[in-house]
């Protein structure tokens, strides 16, 4: 059929266009706020245990947020999150941070590690995260904008990939129904337009015969004078 190859840039456009316009849309949020709910420390890497530790949180290449709460081991520390050093970071769009919790050290050589991890938005599925190091610290972050954040995740695990599934099922689904119509309605038109087409060389055809007949018979009449 010719009209098979013209039809092919028109359907790949549209399906461009959605495709752009459905994975575009979860990018539209591209910062998100972390807060400090909980925090409780095992213990303090002071060796005077009667100095109070300086407990801090840091993420690479960003400025210290101090806790100037936490004294205390074995106590936990809950909070509002609208604390004077609150939120303590922003994650953004597919991108993990370098982070921990530090205590810093009165002496000389560098500052004790309670916790230092990759920070993550895929770990705020349901928009709390709790991250416990064994010996050393419970901390629990709220990301309540970070859950379109996790669910957009290429590494998301478990039931967030059955929503991406359902999500690129769907986009398929409308993409086929938009081009079955178009296809359909294009397959009509070139049918109409033959159908068309062939009435008038049709009428044309008719047409010329009865001029031929015309000549035939003029011809005729010459003859037989
Ligand atoms: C980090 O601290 C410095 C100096 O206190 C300040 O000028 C800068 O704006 C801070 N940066 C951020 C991201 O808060
Ligand atoms: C975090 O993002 C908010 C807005 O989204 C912005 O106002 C704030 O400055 C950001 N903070 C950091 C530390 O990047
Ligand atoms: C860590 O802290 C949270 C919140 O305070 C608490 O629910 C959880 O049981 C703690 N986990 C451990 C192992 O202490």
């Amino acid at each position: 059929m010719p009209i098979g190859n013209p039809m092919h840039p028109r359907v790949s456009w549209i399906l461009l266009v959605f495709w752009l316009s459905f994975s575009c849309f979860p990018g539209l949020i591209s910062s998100a706020v972390v807060t400090l709910k909980s925090i409780e420390i095992y213990k303090t890497h002071e060796m005077l245990k009667s100095v109070k530790p300086v407990v801090y949180f840091r993420c690479k290449g960003e400025n210290k947020t101090d806790l100037p709460d936490v004294k205390k081991p074995n106590e936990v520390y809950n909070f509002k999150g609208e604390e004077s050093w609150q939120p303590l970071t922003n994650l953004t769009n597919n991108k993990c941070k370098r982070c921990g919790f530090y205590e810093e050290d009165s002496f000389i050589k560098s500052d004790d590690i309670f916790d230092e991890w990759e920070f993550c938005p895929s770990d705020f599925p349901h928009g709390i995260y709790t991250r416990i190091k064994e010996k050393e610290m419970n901390a629990t972050f709220a990301c309540p904008q970070c859950i379109p954040l996790a669910t957009a995740s290429e590494t998301a695990p478990d039931s967030r990939n059955e929503g991406k599934g359902m999500h690129v099922f769907l986009v398929i689904l409308i993409v086929m129904a938009v081009s079955t119509v178009i296809i359909f309605g294009m397959v009509a038109a070139y049918k109409y337009w033959q159908k068309r087409k062939r009435q008038q060389d049709q009428a044309r055809f008719l047409k010329l015969f009865e001029d031929g007949d015309d000549i035939e018979d003029e011809l005729g009449l010459d003859n037989v004078m």
